[in-house]
C-alpha cells in the first residue's frame, strides 16, 4: 500500500517535483522511495524547563528511526511551561492539542513519535494523535533527580507549598525558605513527585501508548535514551504494521488506567485529562468510571504528595510495571500496547525491588484509593476528592462557609486577623472554573489563613471549581461542575451558610432550603472578575469550553477528523 508521505512526494509531475527538492537539504533521493516518514513532536522549550532535554531525547529516537529504515523529521510544537505560564497552562492545552493536530495532519508524515514531560504537554500531544489517528507513540521525557534540603530530600512541588506554609506559621525563617530554591530542582527532567507529569506519563504507559517499561525512567538515566532509541524504530514498525491509536486506546485501556491511577495515587488532573482524550476517540467514558472502577483499588505506592518517596525511588523500586503485576486481576488482559502485544503479557517480568516505596497487595499504604465523584445540591453535575490526599477525619464534615469570589478576593482577606474563620469553617473559592478564570487553574488548595496556622491547624475543607496541582494536597474538593461561570449552584453560596460533605455517601450539599436554593438566581455576575473576553483565543476558549466533567475540551474539538487531507497547496 502507498505510504501515506508517498501522496505528497512520488510521481514525477510538478508537485512532487517541489515537495521533495525542498526537503532536499540533506536528505537523498532514497529517502523519497516510500519508506516511513517519522515526525518527531517534540516540546522541548527554554520556557518549558522540565522538557529541556528533549532535544537530546530527539536525538536519540532519529537514530532509532533510521536505524529501522525510516526518515525522523523534527518537528517543534506548542510547549507550555507549568510554573510560568499564565493565566494557567490549562487554558492553552486545548491550543496545543489544536495546532499539534492540524501540524500532523497538513504534513507528509507516516507516523509520530510524542516528546512530552511536564503538565499538559503529554495530555495535548495525546488528544492530538488521537485526532488524526496517524501510528503514534508517547516518548515520556521523565522525572528529575530528587534534591535535598538540610540533609532531607525535597518533592518539587510538594515541598515548596509545605514550606511556604511553615514561613506562614512561623516556623520556618524566609531566608532558610530562600536557601532552598536552590536545591529544588536538581537536574532536567519533570517534578519528581506523583504530581500531574508523572501521572500522566505513567497513565500513557498503562493506556497502552508508550513501550512497556519506559514511563518513570529519570530523565538524566542513560536508559532513557536508550528508550528514545528505541522508540524511534517501534514508530518505524508501527507505521508498517498500521498500529494507530484507536486500535491502542479503548474502553479497555482507560479503564486500566483508572485502576493504576488509583493504585499509584495519582494526580486528578488526569481525571479531566482522560475524559478528554476519550472524547477525541469517541470511546465511552464518563466521570463517573473514576469512582467505580478506582475506589477500591488499594494505593500501593508511597509517593509525595501524599506519602514519603519520590520518582527516582519509584523507579529503583521497580517502577509502574511492578505496581501493575499486584493489581493484574483488576486489568483488561485484552488491552493493548503499541508494540501490539497486551499490557498484561509485560507483567510476569516485573519485581518489587523495595516494599517501602513500592507495596505488595496485602500490605497497602491505604485499602481504598481512587478518586470520589461527588454529587449534591453544590455540584449537581458532580466534584471530585482524592481521600488518600484528606484528612481522614474531615471527610465527613459539616461547616460554616466562608466564600471568596476570585482568587485576588481570597489573598487580600485570607490572612485578615479579624477574618471570622475556625478550623471547622469550609472555604469556598469559585470564579476559578474552566469559563471563569478562564482555563481552571490550580488554585483549589487554597491556603489556610495564618492565624489558623499559628494555632497548628494543619487542613481544612475546601471547595473550589478550580483544579489542583497534583503536587498538592489536603481535603479538597474540586472540579466542581457547574461551575460558579457556568450558572452552577457554587455561585450562590453566601458566607454562614452550612455545607455538608460526606465523601462515604459521595455527597455535597448547602444545607438550605430547596426554594431558597431556587430563589437564589445563579448569574454570571455573582462572579466578581468574571469578563468575557472579546477576542483571540480566550474568546475562542471561554465560547466554546466545556465543564471540567467531561474534561473541559473545546465543545468542537472533540471527536476526530482522522489524517486525510484532500487539497494539495499549489
Ligand atoms: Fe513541569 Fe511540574 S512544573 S512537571
Amino acid at each position: 500500500m502507498e505510504s501515506r508521505s508517498s501522496q505528497w512526494y512520488a510521481g514525477t509531475d510538478r508537485n512532487a517535483y517541489i515537495h521533495r527538492a525542498w526537503m532536499r537539504r540533506g536528505l537523498p533521493a532514497h529517502a523519497f522511495d516510500g519508506r516511513p516518514h517519522i515526525a518527531i513532536a517534540n516540546t522541548a522549550s527554554d520556557l518549558t524547563p522540565c522538557n529541556s532535554h528533549l532535544d537530546e531525547v530527539a536525538r536519540s529516537v532519529q537514530q532509532g528511526v533510521y536505524e529501522a529504515g525510516g526518515i525522523p523529521l523534527n518537528l517543534p510544537v506548542v510547549s507550555l511551561g507549568e510554573t510560568l505560564v499564565r493565566p494557567t497552562a490549562m487554558l492553552w492545552r486545548n491550543m496545543a492539542a489544536m495546532a499539534t493536530e492540524e501540524l500532523l495532519r497538513a504534513n507528509p508524515i507516516d507516523g509520530v513519535v510524542l516528546l512530552g514531560g511536564c503538565d499538559k504537554t503529554i495530555p495535548s500531544l495525546l488528544m492530538a494523535a488521537a485526532s488524526v489517528d496517524l501510528p503514534a507513540v508517547v516518548m515520556p521525557g521523565g522525572p528529575m533527580l530528587t534534591g535535598t534540603f538540610r540533609g532531607a530530600p525535597l518533592g518539587c512541588g510538594t515541598d515548596v507549598w509545605k514550606l511556604s506554609e511553615e514561613v506562614r506559621g512561623g516556623r520556618l525563617s524566609e531566608a532558610e525558605f530562600l536557601r532552598s530554591e536552590s536545591s529544588m530542582i536538581r537536574s532536567r527532567g519533570h517534578c519528581n513527585t506523583m504530581g500531574t507529569a508523572s501521572t500522566m506519563g505513567l497513565v500513557a504507559e498503562v493506556l497502552g501508548m508508550t513501550m512497556p517499561g519506559v514511563a518513570g525512567t529519570p530523565a538524566p538515566d542513560s536508559r532513557l535514551l536508550e528508550a528514545a532509541h528505541g522508540t524511534g524504530r517501534l514508530a518505524v514498525e508501527m507505521v508498517e504494521r498500521e498500529r494507530r491509536p484507536s486500535t491502542v486506546l479503548t474502553r479497555a485501556s482507560f479503564l486500566n488506567a483508572i485502576v493504576a491511577l488509583a493504585a499509584i495515587g495519582g494526580s486528578t488532573n488526569a481525571v479531566v485529562h482522560l475524559l478528554a482524550i476519550a472524547g477525541r476517540l469517541g470511546v465511552d467514558l464518563v466521570q463517573d468510571d473514576f469512582d467505580r472502577t478506582g475506589s477500591g483499588v488499594p494505593l500501593l505506592v508511597d509517593l509525595q504528595p501524599a506519602g514519603r518517596f519520590l520518582m527516582d525511588d519509584f523507579h529503583r523500586a521497580g517502577g509502574l510495571l511492578a505496581v501493575l503485576r499486584e493489581v493484574r486481576d483488576l486489568l483488561d488482559p485484552e488491552a493493548l500496547t503499541v508494540t501490539g502485544r497486551p499490557l498484561v503479557s509485560y507483567l510476569d517480568e516485573a519485581r518489587i525491588w523495595d516494599q517501602e516505596v513500592i507495596r505488595v497487595r496485602d500490605h497497602p499504604v491505604r485499602q481504598d484509593a481512587g478518586i470520589a465523584v461527588l454529587y449534591g445540591n453544590l455540584a449537581p453535575d458532580g466534584a471530585v476528592i482524592k481521600p488518600a490526599a484528606a484528612s481522614p477525619h474531615l471527610l465527613r464534615h459539616r461547616g460554616r462557609a466562608l466564600v471568596f469570589d476570585t482568587v485576588e478576593d481570597m489573598h487580600a482577606r485570607l490572612d485578615d486577623p479579624d477574618l471570622d474563620v475556625d478550623a471547622d469553617t469550609v472555604l469556598i473559592l469559585r470564579g476559578c472554573g474552566p469559563r471563569g478564570y478562564p482555563g481552571m487553574p490550580e488554585v483549589s488548595n487554597l491556603p489556610l489563613p495564618q492565624k489558623l496556622l499559628a494555632q497548628g491547624v494543619r487542613d481544612m475543607v475546601r471547595i473550589c471549581d478550580g483544579r489542583m496541582s497534583g503536587t498538592a494536597y489536603g481535603t479538597v474538593v474540586l472540579h466542581v461542575a457547574p461551575e460558579a461561570a457556568a450558572g452552577g449552584p457554587l455561585g450562590v453560596v453566601e458566607t454562614g451558610d452550612m455545607i455538608v460533605l460526606d465523601v462515604a455517601a459521595r455527597r455535597l450539599d448547602i444545607e438550605i432550603p430547596p426554594e431558597e436554593l431556587a430563589a437564589r438566581t445563579p448569574s454570571a455576575a455573582t462572579v466578581a472578575g468574571f469578563v468575557s473576553p472579546a477576542r483571540g483565543w480566550e474568546k475562542l476558549y471561554v465560547d466554546s469550553v466545556q465543564q471540567a466533567n467531561t474534561g473541559a475540551d473545546l465543545d468542537f474539538l472533540v471527536g476526530s477528523s482522522g489524517h486525510k487531507v484532500s487539497r494539495e497547496s499549489h
